[in-house]
């Protein structure tokens, strides 16, 4: 069995009071009923892509970031168990028709690391998830109140921002020695974002980025005649929705400004940032009453030309309300992506006739292929379109209009070493810091923002910085915060097997080495060309990059089953990098 150490969301959910109800209507009623709440939670888990470890006799254990790793991972957790419990009130009455009873769940959640076994390589089904964070999830299910989902504190820090939840207090659990501070799930924020969270917390002073700027000023400049797109790319935290938030808010109150972010759950959804798009553009928010809604849609189309029975129903259908009766008659599934795909572009143009509009769409590398056909169509469009697209990507997401003249390309360098120094001064509200600290969070964020700022939170969290200037020199030389080890186990994961044995190998050497070397640690004698040829996808991406921060003092387990953990590096080009 091959296994591996890694950070996976925990997830327990049982019946309350099982053991009564199969006393007293027989053990064959109480595994049919299982049965018809095993296969709802089971439903709910897929939706997300967790994985159901196994069924515990009166309830689940489900595991969310294996096999394969969502960055995401906790937040995703959180919404099945919310939909475990709005499954199970909606499907209430039929389960008392057939088993005359209500059933109640309890559910509990933790993330932390975990040993992963994959019996079958590729498919959920021999997936095997041991350790304390299961341990830990199991108990805190326990405490949950009847249909209530509890949180540990580890998967709290991961979703803050993201959910409403509420602290019920500091409970000792068994296996661990301190009180725990355990919350309350309540419910997910709609159209929430890891950046908009920050926001919501407090940003920290904005800092360098002048040079884009001033492209963004210029590109807008351009769009008061015509068509501007800039693309702008960099890999996870580097600053691109805070780049875009600072230019927003330079931008004078005036301008019309709509905004969409794509996310890693709503691939398969069509039109899936526009959905915002629209709801900014006709003053729309979440929960508004139908009739509301559907008159500011009214509204809204007249102004710009465009009512008419069918694009009030395509709009209401895009926000996932009713059409009119007989608003979409004769149109079927493909009919209606269509004529909204074609809808969004004459809004779009009808807006843009009115006066120069600013439009962002967030996070392309998740963008569902309706929206990208509508972002086509809009970029091969009307080059008179007075418009600016700002559209935000990680750089192994590629889109195919990314060589039109329309376009620039900005790409988010790292920032200078200055920058994160005072960026991790300011986070550690010190403005005196110990030199040696500064240097280590500065060295190992390697000029992204968000691993210094993540950090540096770690470290305060865990009182590695202790009073005055004294702190753990090695403790923070290896501090590996939850967020960002699934952001890198994510970008791992979605390597071919291939890259990643070769990735393992060199994170064996270490950060610098010799492709000679690396040949002989995977049992080759010299440097071949299919080595060389393996490289390449990493050169054009930016894996190095991330891969390196990481082996700057963090670790990653790469074979547990070999009960050995090895640090996860790659080196950088100047480092015996093979030539082109
Ligand atoms: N120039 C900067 N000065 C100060 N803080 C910054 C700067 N750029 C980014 N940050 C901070 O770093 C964190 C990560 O930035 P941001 O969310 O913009 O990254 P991102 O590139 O959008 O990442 P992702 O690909 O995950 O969306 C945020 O808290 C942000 O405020
Ligand atoms: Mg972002």
């Amino acid at each position: 069995m091959e296994a591996e150490r890694r950070q996976v969301t925990v997830l327990f959910a049982d019946m309350v009071g099982f053991t009564t109800f199969s006393e007293r209507s027989g053990e064959e009623a109480a595994f049919t009923l299982m049965r018809s709440l095993e296969n709802l939670m089971d439903d709910a888990v897929r939706e997300q892509g967790g994985v159901v470890q196994g069924f515990t006799g009166d309830g689940i254990m489900a595991v969310f970031g294996a096999p394969v790793a969502f960055e995401d991972a906790p937040l995703r957790a959180c919404r099945v168990a919310l939909s475990i419990l709005k499954k199970l009130k909606a499907g209430e009455a039929d389960i008392e028709a057939k088993h005359g009873v209500r059933p109640q769940l309890r559910i509990g959640l933790n993330t932390g690391a975990a040993v992963v076994g994959k019996v079958q390589r590729g498919t959920d089904a021999g997936i095997t998830v041991l350790g304390d964070t299961v341990n830990f999830a199991s108990r805190l299910q326990a405490l949950a109140e009847p249909n209530a989902v509890c949180i540990s504190e580890a998967t709290h820090r991961l979703v803050q921002g993201m959910v409403e939840a509420s602290f019920v207090g500091e409970h000792l659990i068994k296996g661990k020695s301190e009180q725990q501070k355990v919350y309350r799930l309540d419910a997910i924020r709609q159209g929430a974002t890891r950046f908009g969270a920050a926001v919501s917390r407090g940003l920290s002073a904005f800092l360098g980025r002048e040079r884009e700027l001033e492209a963004l000023e210029q590109a807008f400049v351009q769009a008061r005649s015509g068509l501007r797109v800039v693309d702008v790319v960099a890999e996870p935290g580097m600053g691109k929705s805070r780049l875009l938030h600072e230019f927003r808010q330079r931008m004078d109150k005036s301008v019309f400004v709509l905004s969409g972010s794509c996310s890693p759950d709503a691939q398969q959804t069509a039109f899936f940032p526009f959905i915002e798009v629209v709801r900014g553009s006709f003053g729309v928010s979440f929960g508004e009453a139908e009739k509301d809604v559907t008159q500011k849609l009214k509204m809204g189309l007249t102004v710009l030309g465009l009512h008419s029975a069918r694009n009030l129903g395509l709009l209401l259908h895009l926000l996932g309300l009713n059409a009119p009766d007989g608003a979409l008659t004769g149109l079927d599934g493909v009919l209606i992506g269509l004529r909204t795909r074609e809808l969004l572009q004459q809004l779009l143009e009808a807006r843009c006739r009115l006066s120069p509009v600013f439009m962002m769409i967030e996070d392309l590398h998740w963008i569902d292929s309706a929206s990208e056909e509508v972002l086509g169509k809009i970029i091969e469009g009307d080059a008179k379109l007075r418009l600016l697209l700002l559209t935000t990507r990680r750089p192994e997401y590629l889109l195919p209009w990314l060589d039109r003249p329309v376009v620039t390309n900005l790409l988010l360098e790292p920032l200078a070493v200055g920058h994160i120094r005072r960026l991790v001064q300011a986070r550690f509200g010190a403005e005196v810091l110990p030199e040696p600290l500064l240097r280590q969070v500065a060295d190992k964020a390697e000029g992204n923002p968000l691993f210094a700022e993540e950090t540096v939170s770690y470290l305060i969290e865990r009182g590695v910085i202790r009073a005055g200037a004294d702190f753990d020199h090695s403790a923070a030389g290896a501090a590996l915060p939850g967020s960002l080890q699934t952001l890198l186990t994510a970008r791992v994961d979605r390597l071919q097997p291939k890259d990643r044995a070769l990735l393992q190998a060199a994170s064996v050497i270490g950060r610098q080495f010799d492709p000679d070397l690396l040949a002989a640690v995977i049992g080759e004698t010299e440097v071949d060309p299919r080595l060389a040829a393996s490289l390449e996808p990493w050169r054009s991406s930016d894996m190095r990059g991330s891969t390196a921060r990481n082996g700057s003092g963090a670790r990653v387990s790469w074979n547990a089953g070999r009960s050995r953990s090895l640090p996860l590096r790659w080196p950088t080009r100047s480092h015996g990098w093979p030539g082109p």
